[in-house]
């Protein structure tokens, strides 16, 4: 495997297009900058993402409930959040090749930590670079660029007749992050289920960033997907709550395959407008050179609450029957991105070894995260018998397993192809198979194989696959 992170990175990018993961947006009009869209492999991969994270933050607890709010809310919920005046990166320009870059991300390269600071502070430590001669464009080295200045990420659009389409009143913004939409729906949460607090709302869906620099293929888009729970409880149970999720949320890496040296915590000295203690889950990315944040673990007081209860003018307390107190709850909010988190399950099971001398490229995904779970194949394509039988015993596992049916090519090339998209096992149908009511099942990761009765495949799965 490439040693570098940039050759590990192309090495993604191509087997991620060449097998059908993830394409660029609108590629024959030459492509939509930090937008991608996902083909029949990447598809089955991020709906077993999104499963597995459901199941953990919804399905396997008592004190969580489902949410799908729209992408289009009420514009006032976007000034009540803080973020239509303070979400936003600062921004500086090269004035020779127009390259733009972020100024906190420049100041990195040079050790200095400007993440959430003011604007002021950035652009005195850029004074001082720009006096040493080190302050370059990234682009094409010239030293000719402009101060940091505030870059808003909200994506404006509107919503209204056409003819008063682009009028300021219509204005509407797409959600820079899900949670505002369980904010909104808290209340009709708590009227129309039975939960009591503490309980949580989890959602999953798009959110969009007019990002200044997005060069890291699906590790930071404009349009990507959030899986985010928030976690409404009383104030004196903040810390309990926080080392749980915490715990959960760690633990929840492990069980899908990521090793506990592959991921580390980082706490947020400057903290986002909205969070009063923030944790990162960050993974050690092979093709982005090191650790990078995978997920935010953030304590949000009663911020949002007690804004939107403000520019609402609706009560948004809660009213705790057993100790009769009213009080406006706190949040604990999960936070990751679902591309993200692909890329980071990509890295991790992109694997090349040596084969009898060949390189063999496989993907060794967690069972349960694979796109296909068992690829059958007929020995011969021109051998109807075999065609006939594999397609049967294709028929009765598609019930229950994502499943292919190759018969492109020699069986060599098509393991290739499965090892590439990661399928743990493959059925071989032979002229045997027509004999003896057997056929050969190979395994993904040692890639021995065993001769299971055709009777017995759909038990065999069911416990191979668990
Ligand atoms: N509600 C809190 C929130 O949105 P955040 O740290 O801005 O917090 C949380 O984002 C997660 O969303 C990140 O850890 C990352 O996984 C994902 N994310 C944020 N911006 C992204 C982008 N431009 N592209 C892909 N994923 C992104």
């Amino acid at each position: 495997m490439a040693e570098n992170k940039q050759a590990v990175m192309e090495e993604l990018v191509s087997l991620a297009k060449r097998r059908g993961f993830v394409f660029p947006s609108s590629e024959i009009y030459g492509g939509l900058g930090a937008i991608y869209d996902y083909g029949h492999y990447g598809t089955l991969l991020k709906n077993n993402i999104r499963d597995a994270w459901w199941k953990h933050m919804v399905q396997y607890r008592d004190d969580v409930v489902g949410l799908d709010s729209a992408i289009f809310m009420h514009p006032m919920t976007w000034k009540a959040s803080g973020h239509l005046d303070s979400f936003d990166d600062p921004q500086i320009d090269c004035k020779k090749c127009k390259a733009r870059m972020r100024a906190d991300h420049v100041l990195e390269l040079f050790g200095v930590s400007a993440d959430k600071q003011p604007l002021e502070f950035i652009n005195a430590e850029l004074d001082k670079l720009r006096a040493t001669g080190k302050l370059k464009c990234q682009n094409c080295g010239s030293v000719d660029l402009t101060p940091a200045k505030r870059f808003s990420l909200m994506v404006k659009s509107n919503l209204g007749s056409p003819t008063d389409a682009l009028s300021e009143e219509n204005v509407v913004y797409l959600r820079p992050e899900t949670c505002g939409g369980i904010y909104l729906e808290y209340k009709n949460t708590i009227d129309s289920t039975r939960v009591k607090l503490p309980f949580g709302i989890a959602q999953i869906g798009k959110a969009f960033r007019n990002e200044i620099v997005a060069r890291q293929f699906i590790f930071r888009t404009r349009e990507f997907e959030q899986m985010e729970m928030q976690y409404f409880l009383h104030p004196s149970m903040m810390n309990e709550a926080y080392e749980m999720w915490r715990e959960l949320r760690w633990n929840w890496y492990l069980e899908y395959g990521i090793g506990k040296d592959d991921i580390r915590w980082y706490e947020h000295e400057k903290l986002a407008h909205y969070a009063s203690q923030a944790y990162d889950v960050e993974y050690d990315f092979k093709s982005l050179g090191g650790f990078k944040e995978v997920e935010g673990v953030h304590a949000r007081g009663n911020w949002d609450l007690s804004r939107h209860s403000k520019f609402s003018g609706a009560d948004l307390s809660y009213f705790d029957e057993k100790t009769s107190e009213r009080f406006l709850p706190h949040v604990m909010e999960t936070s990751v991105g679902l591309g993200r988190l692909f890329l980071m399950f990509l890295d991790k099971a992109y694997t090349q070894e040596d084969n009898n001398g060949e390189v063999r490229t496989v993907l060794k995904l967690d069972h349960r995260l694979a796109p296909i779970k068992v690829a059958i194949f007929p020995l011969m394509k021109n051998k109807p018998e075999l065609v006939t039988k594999a397609k049967e015993i294709f028929d009765t596992l598609k019930i229950d397993f994502m499943c292919e049916f190759d018969d492109n090519g020699n069986v060599g090339k098509r393991y290739r192809r499965q090892d590439e998209i990661g399928t743990p096992f493959c059925v071989t149908v032979d002229f045997e198979s027509l004999e003896d009511g057997c056929v050969t099942v190979r395994d993904r990761d040692t890639m021995t194989q065993e001769r299971i009765k055709i009777a017995d495949l759909q038990k065999y799965f069911w416990e191979k696959l668990r």
